[in-house]
């Protein structure tokens, strides 16, 4: 969760405003983030991905305010944004601000593992085992940032694959992306037996306890915490309405269908799990869906719904607005977003995702509660 990157050089302009943390007043310069300001100034605030992906740095607007480089919309409930809540590393403060952060550093716990297997899943996909000295403790659905002893300089999110970590062992699913330093070391290197560091938990996704039926909607490793979340839900017999649809593209990017089909099996309700490809050759075999996972919401879909969605961003967004235009509220969406992080020293002030949609573009101020309702 807190960076290894060098701290950013201090920003040119003399003309700071102030944010004050949790009572303590620190200096951000023009164009530049809250997250940007508090880390240039030693403050450890909690943060992952950088780009308005993970919600890691949401905090609690008191006072002031402040100029939103995306769409926050997409993270953060409704009931989060009623309440004044930001996104650290989305927020250029307009005026001087006060920021009450609800979740301190010291609830994050830095636990020291080992690598105990690299099974392969896919092509792309290993699943990588760890074996940690102390238990840690998390929510499935929640990621950790992870360091490799062998690349001491990078910090990674990976989503918890298992329930929960009750012997000591923990699972990740990692997907290799083109060039992925982090990526590429876990797919193609044998790391069996180096440590490796594990930060969190993270995150603010897991299953709300409701008996609304579920859609989950899950793309390459997005099975990941989806999995883990399943797996709880049987551990604690705990049984409604489901539906699964996972987005691969072709027959060889499927896996875990053995751990699916034995969740399925224990599922003492309706278990519906539609794997769908969307670059299968038409002279293959397969006899399932095809097309994009997002196609498949509306013809499925209960509006009383709620929905868990993991995976790419862009297909996190098109679920997103599918599942809206079927009548499921937003604040019964909840999604993980895999954005890649950006490092500190190659942040700009002004930043934006790497991935974008039109809506993330947009950006917007916003006022604290207090100066609201003043
Ligand atoms: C909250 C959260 C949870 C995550 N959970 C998982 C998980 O469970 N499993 C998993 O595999 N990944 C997950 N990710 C993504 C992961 O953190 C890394 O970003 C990813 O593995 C790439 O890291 P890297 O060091 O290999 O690539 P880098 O060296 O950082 O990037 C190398 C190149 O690949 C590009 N790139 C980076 N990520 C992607 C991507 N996802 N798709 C396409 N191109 C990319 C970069 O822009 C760059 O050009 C998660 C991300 C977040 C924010
Ligand atoms: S660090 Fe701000 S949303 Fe991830």
């Amino acid at each position: 969760m807190f960076s290894f990157f060098k701290k950013n050089n201090k920003p040119r302009s003399n003309k700071a405003l102030t944010a004050t943390i949790n009572g303590q007043v620190i200096e951000v310069a023009p164009k530049e983030t809250l997250l940007n300001a508090a880390l240039r100034q030693d403050i450890e605030f909690p943060h992952s991905c950088r780009v308005g992906g993970c919600a890691a740095c949401k905090c609690q607007l008191t006072d002031g305010k402040v100029k939103e480089l995306t769409d926050v919309g997409y993270i953060l409930s409704d009931e989060d944004l009623d309440n004044g809540y930001i996104l650290a590393c989305q927020s250029v403060p307009k005026t001087d601000i006060t920021i009450k952060l609800d979740v301190p550093e010291k609830t994050l716990v830095q636990t020291i593992g080992t690598i105990t297997a690299q099974n392969t899943l896919t092509h792309d996909i290993t699943e990588l085992k760890i074996r940690t000295e102390e238990t840690v403790e998390f929510l499935p659905g929640q990621f950790a940032d992870l360091t490799l002893a062998t690349l001491p300089d990078l910090q990674r999110s990976y989503s918890f694959a298992s329930a929960n970590n009750s012997n000591n062992e923990l699972s990740f699913f990692v997907r290799e992306v083109p060039n992925g330093r982090f990526s590429g070391a876990i797919n193609q290197q044998e790391l069996i037996g180096e440590s490796i560091k594990i930060t969190g938990p993270l995150g603010d996704f897991w299953l709300r306890p409701a008996q609304n039926p579920i859609i989950m909607i899950a793309g390459g490793s997005g099975l990941a915490p989806i999995i883990a979340m399943l797996q709880a839900e049987v551990k604690q017999s705990r049984h409604r309405p489901l539906l699964l649809l996972f987005g691969a593209r072709t027959q060889q990017d499927l896996y875990a269908l053995d751990s699916i089909k034995k969740i399925q099996q224990q599922w003492t309700e309706r278990f519906e799990f539609l794997p769908v490809l969307s670059e299968e050759a038409e002279t293959s075999d397969w006899q399932g869906l095809t097309g994009l996972v997002t196609d498949y919401i509306e013809d499925s879909i209960q509006p009383d719904s709620h929905a868990y969605l993991c995976g790419p961003p862009a297909m996190i967004d098109a679920a997103e607005l599918r599942l809206k235009q079927s009548g499921v509220k937003s604040e019964h969406i909840h999604a993980d977003r895999f954005l890649t992080q950006t490092p500190l020293t190659q942040t700009p002030l002004t930043q934006t995702p790497l991935t974008q949609t039109p809506s993330d573009t947009a950006s917007s101020d916003v006022v604290s509660k207090t100066q609201q309702s003043a």
